[in-house]
């Protein structure tokens, strides 16, 4: 491929680059994988442990519920640690931690193999059973990795409510998972604050009825309330005789969930997306493996939050799965100076680092200085996720970051599809802005409103057509939600949501969301969310909420806002709604503007057009208003 002259700004790997990558040629692997396609799944699944082999790689009796590894025994958690503790990897670091005050802390395979296991008794005492759904509430210490792997590994169905949330986003999961369990830390270190999570915690409870226990991990220290009876110090139960060092794997079956992840969709409410133990943990750990090249001796960072899936996927499961060592910092990159990310790459000898555009452009902000004073010559590979990522980002990372020495690996993928779909391998050559080509075996298309194909360049709806074994297996509780919302449009192509075009070499270039979607900074945010927060104010009679371009955050929220009779528009008003958003969903949601009017512009049945509202900001043409009412 290297060989081949691509169209359009190439940067072609160098010969060191490719000679050190575990694949060398890209071309040969995706026919490979194209010729036999199960053939291709099965003989990476073979390199991972089940405890009872499959009668089929993919199942399309029913679908669009796929089934993949039909009939296995597996558990994800035995390939993450068991698997190693076993192996001359016993030792190894699995987790390098550093605190935002400073503060450090390493795990060994068999460090967090014993803590998991003894965190899987506490649930176990705690009456958490196979199936039943816990949710975790916290930031980015090594105990949210632990608390995960724990619930895994007892079969228990894991919900992560990102740290940044606050009272009503964390509500809304807990009541719709039916948690019985909640695991949250008093508080999180963010930009030299505390975040007080166990008070958030508390006020969502006192709206949601199913949880029994609550267990508390200490980060913080500040006072908390605990309440008798429910509430449990972690640190406590952990010198307890019920916290053994030895705990039984629960042996799953290959298609059993594994965990859900709320995420904004397109109307409503959050929706469940679930995976499940055998698909995930095989499309996880081939991707990262391929992509980002894990060698056995590298230091490999992904600086995302577990609370999403970037986290679940490429900082939790897929590094423990390819038995790396993986690096975790919990607070902000500007704390307490700009350099504190290139500060920790050059302390850990990090030789990979995965982050997104949003974090990119914020730190490029401050100027080369702060990164140049940084030997950052362990690096050798680059990554970007979230959202597309601008070429003026995409050049700096390269040349003041990597030194134009290290291949940037920007991937496309989704909380649905749970692994890479759309990303290149250090041997590929790149063009600043695409993902490149669909991972190898995988067909992705652009296609029109009929569901055909677009000429090259030609922008359309970004489409998956072939199944994936990491892909949703459906909404939680949810089942026609799901078939109807990814599989509606068209038959047989998942609907991604996104817009994209695809070059004349084949290259893809994703636009963006084409739902009502917001990107803020990376996070994916559902208007809907942003609305019903702004409306649950008693001063607000109606909301609609959009996204426009923004510098930094690549999107930022902008809302118009009817008020209720009686109320009167005010700073002091717009200031305590962007409060109350900011307290009902949390701080990411905040909107960046807040416009007082009288009406919205709506459909004749009432629905708003939100498109209308984002050409009037950006002073576009709003094209046809045939539908628009008033
Ligand atoms: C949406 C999914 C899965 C990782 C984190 C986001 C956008 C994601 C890219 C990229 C352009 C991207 C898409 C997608 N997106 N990665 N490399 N280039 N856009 O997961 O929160 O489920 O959001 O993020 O719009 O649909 P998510």
């Amino acid at each position: 491929m290297a060989d081949i002259k691509l169209h359009g700004e190439v940067f072609y790997p160098s010969k060191k680059v490719v000679q050190y990558a575990n694949i060398k040629d890209w071309d040969e692997l995706d026919k490979k994988a194209k010729e036999d396609y199960p053939g291709f799944w099965e003989s990476i699944a073979a390199e991972l442990d089940w405890f009872g082999k499959w009668d089929k790689v993919i199942d399309e009796s029913q679908k669009p519920f796929y089934k993949w590894f039909t009939n296995a025994k597996v558990n994800i958690v035995y390939n993450c640690l068991d698997r190693h503790v076993k192996t001359s990897r016993r030792n190894k670091l699995a987790l390098i931690w550093e605190g935002e005050n400073g503060e450090f802390k390493a795990y060994s395979y068999y460090a967090l193999h014993r803590d998991t296991c003894k965190f899987a008794n506490i649930l176990k005492s705690m009456g958490v059973k196979k199936g039943d759904r816990v949710t975790i509430y916290m930031g980015r210490v090594p105990e949210i990795v632990m608390a995960m792997l724990a619930c895994a590994r007892i079969g228990a169905i894991h919900s992560v409510v990102y740290g940044g949330f606050s009272v009503e986003a964390l509500h809304e999961r807990l009541e719709d998972s039916h948690s019985k369990v909640l695991i949250v830390a008093d508080g999180a270190y963010q930009r030299g604050k505390i975040v007080k999570l166990k008070d958030i915690a508390d006020e969502a409870l006192e709206r949601a009825a199913s949880v029994e226990h609550v267990l508390v991990v200490k980060r913080t220290g500040q006072d908390v309330k605990m309440e008798v009876g429910r509430d449990m110090w972690y640190h406590e139960l952990m010198n307890m005789p019920i916290a053994n060092r030895s705990c039984e794997m629960e042996e799953m079956d290959s298609e059993d969930p594994l965990f859900i992840l709320y995420t904004s969709g397109t109307t409503g409410k959050p929706k469940a997306i679930l995976h499940t133990h055998g698909g995930y943990m095989v499309g996880v750990y081939a991707t990262l493996k391929y992509v980002f090249d894990i060698h056995d001796e590298d230091r490999y960072w992904c600086a995302a939050d577990p609370g999403w899936i970037t986290g679940h996927s490429y900082i939790v499961y897929g590094p423990l799965l390819n038995g790396a060592t993986s690096f975790l910092y919990e607070g902000a990159p500007t704390h307490p100076y700009p350099n504190r990310w290139w500060q920790m790459i050059e302390r850990y000898g990090i030789n990979i680092l995965y982050t997104a555009p949003t974090a990119i452009r914020g730190l490029m902000r401050f100027g080369d200085a702060w990164v140049t004073r940084h030997d950052l010559s362990s690096l050798r590979l680059l990554g970007s996720v979230g959202e597309p990522i601008n070429p003026e980002a995409w050049k700096w990372y390269y040349t003041v970051v990597g030194k134009e020495n290290c291949p940037i690996m920007d991937t496309w993928w989704q909380t649905e599809t749970g692994m890479f779909m759309i990303t290149p391998m250090p041997c590929v050559p790149l063009k600043p802005g695409s993902g490149t080509k669909p991972f190898p075996g995988i067909v992705m298309d652009v296609v029109n409103e009929e569901g055909e194909s677009v000429k090259p360049n030609e922008e359309g709806y970004l489409v998956i057509k072939t199944p994936w074994p990491a892909m949703i297996r459906t909404i939680y509780k949810d089942d026609k939600r799901y078939e109807e919302q990814y599989w509606g449009k068209y038959a047989g192509m998942y609907l991604t949501g996104d817009s994209a075009k695809k070059d004349e070499d084949g290259y893809f270039w994703v636009i963006g969301r084409v739902d009502d979607v917001i990107k803020v900074s990376g996070y994916r945010l559902g208007t809907a969310e942003i609305e019903s927060a702004l409306v649950s104010h008693s001063a607000v009679a109606e909301a609609a909420a959009i996204g426009l371009p923004h510098e930094v955050k690549g999107n930022a929220i902008h809302t118009y806002v009817i008020l209720k009779s009686g109320f009167v528009k005010s700073h002091e008003l717009a200031e305590e709604l962007r409060r109350h958003v900011g307290h009902e969903v949390g701080p990411i949601a905040k909107p960046e503007s807040i416009e007082f009017v009288d009406s919205l512009p709506k459909t004749r049945s009432g629905k708003i057009m939100r498109r209308v509202l984002k050409a009037k900001a950006l002073g576009q043409d709003p094209g046809n208003l045939s539908t628009l009412e008033n």
